[in-house]
């Protein structure tokens, strides 16, 4: 047990070093000048970079490798944190897995870092982002970017903002919501659910408004489920991120929004509405089929009375009957 204690703290300070070095080398180095032009076109000052220890990989095969093995760290530990790949001839040298791209250090709770985001410069340098793959110390599915430095915020505001990608998380803590955190693509797991749940009570989704982002607010609901968790959405303009609306709107803009979250169930509501074919009495039938499961757990209250108002209006009913239809339940199978 304690070597393996031992051992974890190698990786880690292996991880650690990595980072600072990244960091130093995006401040410090010529090469990186288009990552620093690049970071600064997309509006992210050099304080935020900081806080998040934002770097650049050189370009070079080799670099963080030799300096990790003149800092004393073995093969197999630059291999465990996935710093390093082995060539593909049996017995090939190691080269460094991160290059020409900027880093984003994701770290544990604690600030431990234990992988890394990298992103592309170029559209044509394929993948976009480039991340640790699952190993020792790195597993995706528990990650939350940024939850290090969100984790006193979220828990003295009681809430903690979800999106979706790095930046988006630079940007919003930028613009003063430092209690984001992001999820790293689109499936928020059940671990990192419960992550949130030990940080706030509230979780506001802030998830692309794009198709993807759309569909994993409803799987992120049902993942939620289960825990105590109050689920909000913040809603983006069409085809948006946070940090594309940061951007192109402002702070203030993005504040606004987030102030203006509304519950998960009302997003739900609207989301089948918008999608749905209300042309004719089955489609009508079909989409309050859709909404009934959606409005069932929501106890009496003004919200669900408001819900029910906003769906009698869409499909031009009363409120009475659409009230009366909402609460029928389907018909047993035969
Ligand atoms: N992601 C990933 N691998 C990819 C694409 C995306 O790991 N090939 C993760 C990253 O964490 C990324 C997040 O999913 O930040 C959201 O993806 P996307 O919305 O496509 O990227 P953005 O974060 O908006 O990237 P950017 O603004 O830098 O273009
Ligand atoms: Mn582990
Ligand atoms: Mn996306
Ligand atoms: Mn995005
Ligand atoms: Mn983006």
């Amino acid at each position: 047990a304690r070597a393996r204690r031992e051992r974890r703290e190698r990786l880690h300070s292996l991880l650690d070093r990595a980072a600072a070095y990244y960091a130093r080398y995006l401040w410090e180095s010529n090469e990186a000048a288009r990552a620093r032009d690049y970071l600064a076109a997309r509006g992210l000052n050099e304080s935020t970079l900081r806080t998040f220890r934002v770097g650049y990989a050189p370009s070079a095969w080799d670099k963080m490798l030799l300096g990790s093995r003149q800092a004393g760290f073995s093969e197999d530990e630059l291999l465990a944190t996935g710093l390093a790949q082995r060539s593909r001839q049996r017995r090939g040298s190691l080269y460094d897995r991160f290059r020409e791209r900027i880093m984003f250090p994701l770290a544990d709770s604690r600030g431990r870092v234990v992988g890394f985001g990298a992103r592309a410069m170029r559209d044509n340098q394929p993948p976009k982002y480039l991340n640790t793959s699952e190993g020792e110390v790195f597993h995706k599915g528990s990650q939350l970017f940024g939850i290090d430095i969100a984790r006193r915020p979220a828990s003295r505001a009681g809430s903690i903002v979800l999106a979706e990608g790095y930046t988006d998380v630079l940007a919003l803590h930028q613009a003063g919501i430092e209690n984001a955190v992001g999820v790293m693509g689109t499936s928020l797991t059940d671990e990192q659910a419960r992550e949130l749940e030990r940080t706030a009570r509230t979780l506001v989704l802030a998830l692309d408004a794009d198709g993807a982002g759309q569909e994993a607010m409803v799987r992120a609901s049902r993942i939620a489920a289960g825990r105590r968790l109050e689920l909000r959405v913040v809603s983006l303009p069409q085809g948006m991120d946070p940090a594309d609306l940061i951007q192109r709107d402002g702070a203030e803009a993005v504040r606004e929004r987030v102030g203006r979250s509304v519950p998960f169930v009302s997003f739900h509501v609207d989301k089948v509405l918008a999608s749905a074919d209300l042309g004719d009495a089955e489609g009508k039938d079909r989409a309050l089929a859709e909404l009934r499961p959606v409005i069932a757990p929501v106890p009496p209250s003004v919200l669900r009375e408001e819900l029910i108002a906003r769906i009698a209006a869409r499909l031009g009913l009363s409120d009475q009957l659409a009230a009366t239809l909402l609460e029928q339940q389907a018909a047993p199978a035969a």
